[in-house]
């Protein structure tokens, strides 16, 4: 791949948040060819050959969230995770009366055997999933039943766990109802190629669409961003210019479905509920390493955070869920900016402003739950639950070798303090 480099930084405390970076070649030869060099300091696009991105690829799980999705459309999407990931299906899809879930296992394990890889697969509903967390020291996110609470983000989570339980360095995440399985893997590879430049072990990739084409008037216009992504990402920067005193758009991917991190990263991060998980990651990472609150995480905010924007070449086509979908959507992800300790008075008006105009204001009455982070889980306790009493869980040609320690690797920290410190909006 061709890559343009970062021209630009918004720094945010130990958050570095770069411009949007464009591609030039999706595939640009193997490291043992006449390419031209790819380690110029100087050059301001970089060669990242072939064989870096498989070894990014072999090291990263791809968790697919699945709810009611076609099947044909979800086993495009399976054919276009490049071979070298793992792929982890968390399916919230319904067992009766027509068993999905079972077609989709069905699809998965076919896909695995003609094309002989592996792959792991769990209902997010499952209660022996449920019971996992509980007996991994999460049961936050369980609901009055004991099982897995319904959300994309929820089923994220459990995919991250499962990533964890793999020994994997690296977790992407896919949309399961993407109709181009071309797009789907240049997606993982644009999560290769910010994996490779990233110089912090603490990593963030968003994908940033080309376009979203829709069907107007008989012809295709490809809108550069959807009707969500616009307002969040309005908000976003709002949050940012307030602290560091200038405006910016640095952030382009406020509500990025596809993005990818690093297991030490992801592991730290609180995820929240449903759709409002991707803003609130951004969100997050400003609560976390922005310096407004003394981090619980001092080894992260000394080798910083990266986020990277990389702006794919493929268009992006998935299911239209219509406009309601896409009003929830909105009140998901501004909620999650509202109720945060480093939203800005300011900015608090014009967000209820913009849902009182979706008539969703009332909304904001509710703040968004989110769960602690997965780094607290006990591993081994999870695995046993979960391979003892989780019907759905299977591991298609078995991953899941790596000997677990007994005890928690590190313990959950503590809950943020409430010293004031300074926050860093900085920008280079
Ligand atoms: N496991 C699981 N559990 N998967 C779910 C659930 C759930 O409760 N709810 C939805 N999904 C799956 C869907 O099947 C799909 O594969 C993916 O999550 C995204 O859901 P969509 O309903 O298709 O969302 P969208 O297309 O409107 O929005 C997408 O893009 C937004 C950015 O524009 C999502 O990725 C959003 O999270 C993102 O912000
Ligand atoms: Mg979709």
């Amino acid at each position: 791949m061709r890559i343009e480099v970062p021209t630009y930084t918004e720094r945010f405390g130990a958050v570095r948040i770069y411009n949007v970076q464009r591609i030039f070649e999706l595939d640009s030869g193997l490291s043992d060819t006449e390419n031209g060099r790819d380690d110029d300091p100087a050059l301001t696009i970089r060669r990242i050959p072939y064989d870096s991105l498989i070894n990014i690829e072999r090291r990263m799980a791809i968790v697919v969230p699945c709810k009611q999705e076609r099947l044909k459309i979800l086993e495009g999407v399976l054919a276009g995770i490049p071979h070298d990931c793992l792929t982890i299906l968390v399916s919230n899809s319904s067992r009766s009366p027509i068993d999905r879930f079972r077609m989709e296992q069905e699809a998965l394990s076919q896909f695995c055997r003609l094309v002989q890889r592996s792959a792991i697969l769990i209902h997010q509903r499952d209660p022996g999933l449920g019971e996992a967390f509980r007996a991994g020291g999460l049961p936050e996110v369980l609901d009055e039943e004991g099982l897995v609470r319904n959300g994309k983000g929820e089923g994220m989570l459990a995919g991250l766990a499962l990533a964890k339980l793999c020994g994997k360095d690296f977790v992407g995440f896919i949309d399961a109802d993407n109709y181009v399985p071309g797009a789907v893997n240049e997606y993982v590879k644009d999560f290769a190629a910010g994996l490779h430049l990233a110089q912090s072990p603490y990593a963030m990739v968003r994908i940033s669409w080309h376009s979203k084409p829709k069907v107007t008037r008989r012809r295709l216009f490809f809108e550069r961003y959807g009707r969500t992504s616009e307002v969040t990402n309005h908000f976003l920067n709002g949050l940012v210019s307030h602290y560091s005193g200038f405006g910016t758009e640095i952030i382009k991917t406020g509500n990025a479905g596809e993005h990818a991190f690093s297991l030490q990263l992801g592991e730290r991060l609180c995820f929240s509920t449903g759709y409002s998980v991707e803003p609130y990651q951004y969100i997050n990472l400003l609560e976390l390493f922005g310096g407004v609150r003394p981090s619980p995480y001092p080894e992260v905010m000394e080798q910083g955070v990266e986020v990277f924007q990389i702006e794919t070449r493929n268009p992006h086509f998935h299911e239209n869920k219509g406009s309601k979908h896409v009003g929830h959507m909105r009140a998901d992800a501004l909620n999650v900016i509202y109720h945060s300790f480093i939203c800005p008075e300011p900015l608090k008006g014009p967000i209820r402003e913009c849902l009182q105009k979706d008539g969703t204001a009332d909304s904001l009455d509710h703040p968004r739950r989110s769960y602690p982070p997965l780094r607290g889980l006990r591993t081994q306790p999870f695995l046993e639950t979960l391979e003892r009493e989780a019907s759905t869980f299977q591991q298609i040609r078995p991953v899941i070798t790596i000997p677990l320690p007994s005890e928690p690797l590190i313990p959950a920290p503590e809950p943020l303090g409430k010293e004031e410190g300074q926050a860093g909006g900085q920008r280079s």
